[in-house]
């Protein structure tokens, strides 16, 4: 499963980057927005910090605005994801994408039946919002099952993206489940790694070690 930094926090990203365990980013608009810098400064400084799939979202709604937005998105690096709000303009946009070879990330999703026609339109990559479903008393992780039964009952090369994780449990079941990516918030890249026997047992470790005759 491919690991995805949900963020516009440059150093953030540098610092999970430099674990070695990120393979691209997502970002959004509230994201964007939270860093205090023009959208464009820092998709290109992103680009330079991971050499991975990088998503970059569009404002415009119209199909010929998503597409003119995604184009100027798209020629920022070649690794750049344009990414697509799911509604009718914006899957018309996705198919123009597609067909100009530029990469699409279909967001906003919360149902199968929107994921199939994000397929069919020829998405890169669909991004469910499964604690978003989950905020409203719904089973996120339910959408997500479906979505890998369906895009591999007829082979639709669309990746599912599992997208507004809360928690390392989440990330878990989407692995279980099969999703190809995940993107996940900067702290809860840290709480993979906490387990509170590990530092027990470390500290016990180091304790001893200092019992060793040199
Ligand atoms: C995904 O691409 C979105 O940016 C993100 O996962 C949304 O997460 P949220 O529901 O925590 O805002």
């Amino acid at each position: 499963m491919k690991i995805f930094i949900d963020s516009a926090d440059v150093e953030e990203i540098r610092d999970a980057a430099a674990m070695g365990v990120v393979d691209g980013v997502t970002t959004n608009p509230s994201l964007v927005a939270k860093s205090g810098r023009p959208m464009r400064a820092v998709i290109e400084e992103i680009c330079e910090v991971v050499d991975g799939p990088v998503s970059a979202e569009v404002i415009a709604t119209d199909t010929e605005g998503i597409v003119r937005e995604g184009r100027e998105l798209a020629a920022i690096h070649p690794n750049v994801v344009v990414k697509v709000p799911l509604i009718a303009d914006g899957i018309r946009a996705v198919r123009q994408l597609t067909d100009a070879d530029i990469k699409t990330n279909v967001t906003l999703c919360f149902s199968a039946p929107q994921a199939m026609l994000a397929a069919k339109a020829g998405a890169t990559y669909i991004s469910p919002f499964l604690g978003r479903i989950d905020d409203i008393g719904g089973d996120g992780l339910e959408l997500i099952e479906q979505l890998v039964t369906i895009y591999g009952n007829y082979a639709y090369p669309t990746q599912v993206l599992a997208a507004s994780i809360r928690h390392p449990l989440h990330l878990v079941r989407c692995a279980e489940l099969g999703a190809d990516v995940a993107t996940i918030p900067y702290k809860v890249i840290l709480q993979l790694l906490k387990h509170p026997l590990t530092d027990k047992g470390l500290a016990q470790f180091l304790a001893d070690a200092k019992k060793i005759p040199s």
